[in-house]
């Protein structure tokens, strides 16, 4: 049954080249979340490994991972916190800066969203080089909250981010659908 969600999820992934710039083939999950029998195995699947590994809150990184962390919190019956980019929180936040290629990037979340006690998953559609996904690991432990894992649609294995994530893992478990 795994093997045909994969195959469901993979066939509703679109290729686009050269996007946003020349040499980059961009994974588009738009046809995913237009077909509903597809969207919806993919909420299961990922609210399956947010209960196995018994997190109690869910962290979304934007955007995309805010369209696919939603359902699942409210399919796993935990909360969800956004992680946004730097600027657009309004309450008291902490930040994290994380490298790009080129130049850096910042995220924040609301510093009261996440307590001692919480176990997070934080869920995403791609794992790339890893860097949000390093940057958000930090800032849940920053915020006292322990990290239950990282869960993805997919991982682009050519760009290492899972090793780029191991150490800031600390054990916890990369999910990638
Ligand atoms: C993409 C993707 C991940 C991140 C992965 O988001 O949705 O969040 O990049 O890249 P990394 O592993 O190299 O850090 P993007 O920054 O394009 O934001 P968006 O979803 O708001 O368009």
């Amino acid at each position: 049954e795994l093997a045909e969600i994969t195959t469901l999820l993979l066939s509703r992934i679109r290729d686009v080249a050269d996007y946003p710039e020349p040499g980059v083939m961009f994974k588009d999950i738009t046809p995913l979340l237009a077909d509903p029998v597809a969207f919806t195995a993919l909420t299961d699947a990922l609210a399956e490994v947010t209960v196995r590994h018994g997190a109690t809150k869910i962290v979304g990184l934007e955007a995309r991972g805010f369209i696919l962390g939603a359902p699942v919190a409210v399919r796993a019956g935990v909360g969800f916190i956004p992680v946004r980019k730097a600027g657009k929180l309004p309450g008291a936040t902490l930040s994290q800066a994380y490298d790009l290629e080129y130049g850096s990037a910042e995220i924040e979340v609301h510093a009261e969203d996440l307590v001692a006690g919480d176990r997070v998953m934080v869920i995403d559609d791609v794992l790339a080089t890893g860097g949000t996904a390093e940057a958000s690991l930090q800032l849940i432990r920053r915020a006292g909250a322990e990290v239950a894992g990282v869960a993805v649609l997919m991982e682009l294995g050519f760009l290492a981010g899972r090793a780029r994530l191991e150490p800031a893992l600390a054990g916890a478990p990369l999910e990638s659908l």
